[in-house]
């Protein structure tokens, strides 16, 4: 059984003797059947599974309306094109398709520069599938770190309630006690105070997120790097920081370039970003640079003989696409400084403008403003009564825009909002599009006797 239950197999059916259907061979449709849990007999014509497949496929929501997504949902025909010709091609397999390992080893170079390496020489990075594999990495770096000073005890990691799922996967998978500082009150994000609190002689780092998943907002990094120097001082406890730059990291660089939150602070042990997100590559590629060959014990990286080649190797898995990391490269060839500049802040405007917008309409409440990462989230007000955010997300849906709600965290689970993330790509246009939508369905659901949604809906939503 797979992992999601998905729907029931449906009993197999004819397909009926549409000649239309199957091309060439119209004999074929009488025999018909698309499989479900076992494979069919005999094969198709391509084109009538890419027919059949694709027809089902439609049934996804349009990936340019998902306002729920971090992830790229437009890349140029050219980039496409590069991809097309990379899909071939295993990262892994380094010897063979050296030049892709080249474009790799160039794609951390250029964000450690942008990230600030004080050392660029002594930095150690690679590609993954995305930012949760690249925080696993870190994660395990930093589980060694502590394991080899010797401590006794379970080691922990201290991070806001706030963090990605993938972070209390990684806890869970390698038995690392998660530390998480609740929210208090409207403060939704990790802050100095809060993290030193829970930090012992076990912890293995503290991670610091550039922006929060749940609103966008930007921990502050220096201020919590500063209560750890502070807090080494005191104790003697030397804890680095991580910072979860899965959206941020590809942000901050080009647009609050005066923000120290990267290497300029010398306890950032290590950053990661997903290149799939504000990284602009259709998914999926993440990446994870360390300061220098201290903070990743040379024991986590396997020198595999493999293919006629001696090949360093940190990954959790081992074979990949190399097309991704093509077209990363590319991105980075294509915009440049300005460019990446440029399409981050129309994103930004976009957004800032949006919630504006939103916030001006009289039933909500800004919880952040799309100034940090360009994404924010609102809830409505308390004299709202007569719908909630589950309301309006079941309603934009049915005009084919995704906007998740979802409830808060623990100590403000009472709190649910909806959040909207802007990629490039969301144009003014669509924007207006979407607020028409969204000032048109406000009045129908006022004249509600009350929220009408399903309470099994409102759970907590990690995206
Ligand atoms: C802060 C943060 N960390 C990690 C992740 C996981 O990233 P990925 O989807 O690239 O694995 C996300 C995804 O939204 C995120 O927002």
């Amino acid at each position: 059984m797979v992992l999601h239950k998905g729907k029931p197999s449906s009993e197999t059916r004819r397909g009926g003797t549409n000649p239309l259907y199957t091309g060439a061979n119209p004999a074929l449709a009488a025999e018909l059947t698309l499989p479900h849990d076992s494979l069919m007999d005999n094969p198709l014509p391509p084109d009538t599974a890419l027919q059949l497949v694709r027809d089902e496929l439609m049934l996804d929501g349009n990936a340019k309306l998902n306002l729920a997504t971090f992830v790229t949902t437009y890349m140029e025909p050219q980039a496409r094109e590069l991809m097309a010709d990379c899909v071939d091609k295993n990262m892994i397999d380094k010897d063979e398709y050296p030049q892709t390992a080249e474009l790799e080893r160039r794609c951390v170079n250029i964000l450690a520069d942008l990230w600030n390496a004080p050392e660029p020489t002594d930095i150690i990075g690679c590609s993954t599938t995305g930012s949760s594999e690249a925080c696993m990495l870190a994660g395990m770096a930093f589980k060694r770190r502590w394991s080899k000073l010797g401590r006794s005890g379970k080691p922990n990691l201290v991070m806001g309630a706030n963090v990605q799922v993938c972070w209390e996967k990684f806890c869970e998978y390698w038995e690392v006690e998660p530390r998480l500082v609740p929210m208090d009150g409207d403060q939704f994000h990790l802050t100095a105070e809060g993290a030193i609190s829970r930090c012992d002689e076990n912890t293995i780092g503290v991670v610091a997120i550039l922006g929060s998943t749940f609103d966008g907002s930007y921990e502050p990094v220096a201020e919590i790097a500063a209560a750890l120097d502070q807090l080494q001082t005191e104790r003697g406890w030397d804890i680095p920081v991580h910072v979860d730059g899965a959206s941020g990291a590809m942000i901050a660089p080009f647009l609050d370039s005066d923000l120290e939150w990267d290497f300029r602070l010398p306890r950032v042990a290590s950053i990661n970003t997903s290149g799939h997100k504000y990284g602009l590559v259709y998914p999926g590629v993440g990446w994870v640079v360390w300061r220098n060959k201290a903070a990743l014990p040379a024991e986590l990286v396997f020198n595999v003989n493999y293919l006629g080649g001696d090949m360093p190797t940190f990954a959790l898995n081992f074979s990949r696409p190399g097309a991704e990391v093509a077209a990363q490269y590319y991105t980075f060839v294509r915009l440049g400084r300005e460019g990446f500049r440029a399409v981050q802040q129309a994103s930004r405007d976009v957004a800032t403008e949006l919630a504006d917008r939103i916030g001006e309409l009289g039933p909500f409440r800004l919880l952040t403003r799309g100034d940090e990462l360009p994404v924010f989230a609102f809830t409505t007000k308390p004299e709202v009564t007569a719908y909630d955010v589950f309301d309006i997300s079941r309603r934009l849906r049915e005009r084919g825009w995704l906007v998740p709600a979802y409830t808060f965290p623990e100590n403000r689970t009472d709190l649910a909002v909806l959040r909207i993330v802007v990629r490039n790509g969301f144009t003014h246009d669509l924007a207006d599009l979407l607020l028409g939508d969204l000032s048109r369905i406000l009045p129908e659901l006022a004249a509600q006797p009350a929220p009408s949604h399903d309470p099994a809906l409102s759970t907590a939503f990690h995206h």
